[in-house]
């Protein structure tokens, strides 16, 4: 298997040292060439800048007292807002697939990253903050990682196969 699909965790404490921008950009390259129904494409991307990343996560804090997603958000360098261009039927299996490459590209290169999917619980506030249309699927938080978490409990294969004749 991948080691970096081996290795990948979701990190949930950063240092707060900066990356370069062109790093995330590298990352976002990786996240293009995934696989989409028709080739679409549906996947659109907004870097959020210091300013606007402060302001959801202190609105997470608002909604549901002080949590570590907010606390992550405050932390790293960036967060990429992800969004769907449009209604088409797969998108969203698309853009899972365009989010999992940045996370291995990003494990590849040793940077911490967490999906974060509790962006939607406050995409209101975020369409005024961000002025952007499209409807908001995910946010990705990228940064210098300050933990290794061992691997999260996963079943096993034969719980989640099921074998037909
Ligand atoms: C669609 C999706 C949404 C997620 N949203 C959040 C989130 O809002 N906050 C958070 O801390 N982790 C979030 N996660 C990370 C999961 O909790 C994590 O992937 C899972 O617990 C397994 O841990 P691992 O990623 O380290 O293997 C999300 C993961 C996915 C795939």
């Amino acid at each position: 298997m991948l080691k970096e699909i081996q290795n990948r965790r979701s990190i949930r404490n950063y240092l707060t040292d900066e990356i370069k921008k062109e790093e995330v950009l590298d990352l976002l390259q990786a996240g293009i060439i995934a696989p989409s129904a028709k080739n679409n494409q549906p996947w659109r991307f907004v870097i959020v800048s210091k300013g606007i990343k402060n302001k959801i996560s202190d609105k997470m804090v608002e909604l549901a007292g002080p949590n570590k997603t907010a606390e992550v958000i405050k932390t790293v360098p960036y967060l990429i807002l992800v969004y769907n261009k449009d209604n088409e039927y797969f998108n969203h299996l698309s853009i899972g697939a365009a989010i999992e490459n940045i996370l291995l590209e990003a494990t590849n290169r040793g940077l911490g990253t967490l999906w974060i999917g509790y962006i939607k619980k406050i995409e209101d506030y975020v369409k005024e903050l961000v002025d952007i249309d499209y409807e908001l699927v995910s946010a990705i938080a990228i940064g210098i990682k300050n933990e290794e978490p061992i691997s999260r409990p996963r079943l096993n294969l034969e719980e989640v196969l099921i074998y037909r004749d």
